[in-house]
């Protein structure tokens, strides 16, 4: 079975949940088996994270990884990741922060789904990382630079846009050792860690999540305190920023 072909039962499940939820009526929303059809719909929604990340690596390695930018709200992104795993947040009891006005945000040049597999994937791992009671908290700002001095980014050089939106997501997880660091955007890399917490994972989530920021003409990077928490940065150019003002002009 082909990654792709993956998709169809995948999909169909999803219609049955919905369906068999509208069928019980209130006798789904109760006790017990409300408490189930909230684990069904977190497993399905891992299974589709994790289908989509191998498809994602799939199309990759046949050079057919394609990234359609256009004129994105980002703010629109996060909420959407943020609806996407609000469920599981609320199982394991970390508190979701957005701070953000999303008025003030100017429009990206970006690929939306790409986009939102991006922030999907680490607000996955932030509440994955995340112990019970901890705070996960997403937030935009537009920025001048790529990515602050200290980064080390081979997109410094070639920037051309002056001007990014900025977005983090904060947590108050296990955080990242320092020894395994370096190793975080490597494809299949897991740490001992975040392989001891026993939450399943294949290690892909970052490799893609860094090789999409990249072909954004953005940067990635991070902080993390072993015990404390992690924070994950990334950026991508605003729309035409020598105009002054966000316009509906995409480049390239
Ligand atoms: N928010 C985080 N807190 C702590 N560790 C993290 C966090 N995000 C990523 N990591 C570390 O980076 C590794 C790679 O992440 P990822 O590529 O998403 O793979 P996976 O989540 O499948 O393990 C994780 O196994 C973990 O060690
Ligand atoms: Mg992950």
């Amino acid at each position: 079975m082909t990654v792709q072909e993956m998709q169809v039962p995948i999909t169909t499940l999803s219609w049955n949940i919905e369906r068999l939820t509208r069928v019980l009526g209130d006798l789904a929303k109760a006790g017990e088996a409300a408490k189930l059809f909230r684990r069904i719909r977190d497993a399905h929604g891992r299974l589709v994270t994790l289908v989509e990340d191998m498809l994602s690596l799939a199309k990759l390695q046949e050079g057919a990884f394609v990234v359609a930018r256009r004129p994105t709200q980002l703010s629109e992104v996060v909420r959407k990741a943020l609806r996407s795993i609000e469920g599981e947040a609320l199982r394991r009891n970390v508190h979701l922060q957005r701070s953000a006005d999303p008025r003030k945000i100017p429009l990206t040049l970006g690929d939306p789904e790409r986009l939102t597999q991006v922030v999907g994937n680490l607000l996955s791992n932030a509440v994955k990382y995340t112990p019970r009671g901890g705070t996960v908290r997403v937030s935009l700002r537009q920025t001048q630079e790529i990515a602050p001095p200290t980064v080390v980014t081979r997109r410094r050089q070639e920037a051309t846009a002056s001007r990014y939106v900025l977005c983090s997501v904060e947590d108050t997880g296990i955080g990242i050792p320092k020894d395994e660091q370096q190793n975080v955007f490597q494809q299949f890399f897991r740490g001992r860690k975040a392989v001891a917490t026993n939450e399943g994972g294949t290690g892909l989530g970052l490799f893609l999540v860094r090789t999409i920021i990249e072909q954004h003409e953005g940067a990635i990077w991070f902080t993390s305190r072993e015990g404390y928490g992690t924070t994950f940065f990334f950026t991508v150019p605003i729309v035409n920023p020598y105009a002054g003002e966000a316009s509906t002009n995409p480049r390239r």
